[in-house]
């Protein structure tokens, strides 16, 4: 049996953030930092902090922008993390909703409706609701049947998401797979860390697998 990744797709959030951007804000907040702690500083009782560099961070990673899902609070040096507007637990979640918009690209790909989807797999760092699943979540939005569970595995949860994918269908569990990595990251950044405030953003990927002999894409 030959296992295809039949579709795919991704979604990436509207707003973005450049090197510069970024940049500034954190070299803002450690002017602002060496100021107020410029007695401590002089005393040797701290460490007085080092500006980032917009050059550096493109050598070190080769990242020159990323997506955020809400950047004027990142770049407000007075909070430097995303704020969002709270949902009612019946509505559909962020994380979901970028989920969606992935899956119905991927879908459209590989020329499947709800109805052939049999199994849903979310798969990423984290997740923002964590029961029953945000697969279960992502299922209902769509209206397909099947099962569905989440998976973490940080920074290989693609990679995990799409064996395990491919082991349901092996094993006769499953005929059509989607397979979900919503990510959205930049919640979790310390973007008052010169050595990692660059780096991760915010997207959502996904893939259809299935056998070679039901793909029609
Ligand atoms: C930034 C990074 C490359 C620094 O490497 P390191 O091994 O910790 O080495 P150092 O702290 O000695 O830093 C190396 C140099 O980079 C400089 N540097 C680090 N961050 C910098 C920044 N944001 N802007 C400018 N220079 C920076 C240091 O000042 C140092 O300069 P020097 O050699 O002139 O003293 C490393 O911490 C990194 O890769 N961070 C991201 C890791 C991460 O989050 N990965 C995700 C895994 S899932």
């Amino acid at each position: 049996m030959a296992v295809v990744i039949s579709g795919t797709g991704l979604y990436t959030p509207t707003q973005s953030i450049s090197n510069d951007e970024l940049v500034h804000c954190f070299n803002q907040y450690v002017e602002k930092f060496n100021l107020t702690h410029s007695q401590e500083i002089e005393e040797g009782k701290i460490v007085a902090l080092s500006p980032s560099d917009s050059s550096f961070i493109e050598k070190a990673s080769g990242i020159k922008s990323r997506y955020v899902m809400e950047k004027e609070s990142i770049l407000n040096v007075d909070i430097m993390s995303p704020r969002y507007t709270e949902r009612d637990n019946d509505q559909l979640s962020m994380q979901a909703e970028i989920g969606v918009a992935a899956a119905k690209e991927a879908m459209l790909a590989a020329n499947k409706t709800p109805a052939d989807i049999d199994l849903i797999i979310v798969a990423c760092a984290y997740t923002q609701r964590s029961y029953p699943a945000m697969a279960i979540e992502i299922q209902n939005a769509l209206g397909c049947g099947g099962w569905g569970f989440d998976m973490l595995v940080a920074c290989s949860a693609a990679t995990f998401g799409i064996i395990n994918a491919a082991n349901a269908i092996r094993s006769g569990t499953a005929k059509t797979v989607l397979v979900i990595n919503p990510e959205i990251l930049s919640p979790q950044i310390n973007y008052r860390d010169r050595d990692s405030h660059f780096i991760f953003g915010d997207v959502a990927t996904a893939s259809i697998i299935e056998d070679e002999s039901t793909a029609n894409a």
